[in-house]
């Protein structure tokens, strides 16, 4: 069954609230926060992605999936575990060691959270496949990370056939995210390719009506 996280990082500031309110009357899966340093990436987004997902935690019920794109993995791991959000996601290129990624990944479900590790395009797939057995989900990230509105990256396309291959063939317990240029054409490829949870901004916050661009993701 897909399910599809409405990205807040396009949407309108001064109308986040209504906004929000008609994504949970859409039916959106989750909420995706894109948590910028302006260092990892140029944009810097930290101050109001925290903003949004603590006004998010009083207005709505919608499970928090964040994704973080920082350098300083540790500082908003536990920023974020402090919010009590669903799901922390960070990039595998944050960390320099294997074991700075093994200990963010066991301090955050430790923390009763869920976990992930997101792959930027230039990164070659097999990097992720050590780490499956210990994570929730991984984000294929299908644009460069840094800012909404952007074109899929079609080699992505082959990331997402051959995960979703390792995954069934050893048997692992691992969502398929994708993130980027999500839109009714693309969505139909990746879900195709093996992608389970469809991350879009720009496709839903642009639109007239948030329940149908859902659908169209969906393919409904
Ligand atoms: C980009 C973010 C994405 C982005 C998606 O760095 O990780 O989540 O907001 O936006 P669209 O759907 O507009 O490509
Ligand atoms: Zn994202």
């Amino acid at each position: 069954m897909v399910e599809v996280s409405a990205s807040l990082l396009s949407a309108k500031e001064e109308e986040i609230v209504k906004i929000i309110y008609n994504l949970e009357v859409a039916k959106a899966d989750y909420i995706h926060i894109d948590v910028m340093d302006g260092k990892f990436v140029e944009n810097d987004t930290s101050e109001k992605m925290r903003k949004y997902t603590e006004s998010l935690k009083n207005v709505s019920n919608l499970p928090i999936d964040v994704h973080l794109m920082v350098n300083n993995v540790e500082e908003y791991v536990k920023e974020y575990i402090d919010i009590e959000v669903n799901c922390i996601t960070f990039q595998i290129e944050s960390c320099k060691t294997e074991m700075e990624i093994l200990k963010q990944i066991s301090y955050i479900k430790q923390n009763n959270c869920k976990v992930g590790l997101a792959i930027s395009p230039k990164t070659d797939i097999e990097n992720i496949y050590k780490y499956l057995e210990y994570i929730h989900k991984v984000i294929i990230m299908t644009v460069e990370p840094g800012k909404g509105g952007q074109e899929l990256i079609p080699a992505t396309i082959e990331k997402i056939k051959a995960l979703n291959k390792f995954i069934y063939e050893n048997g692992y317990e691992v969502d398929i995210e994708v993130d980027g240029g999500i839109n009714e054409k693309t969505a139909k490829k990746v879900i195709d390719s093996g992608a389970n949870i469809l991350v879009a901004g720009s496709y839903i916050t642009n639109s007239e009506n948030f329940g149908e661009a859902i659908k169209n993701i969906k393919g409904l």
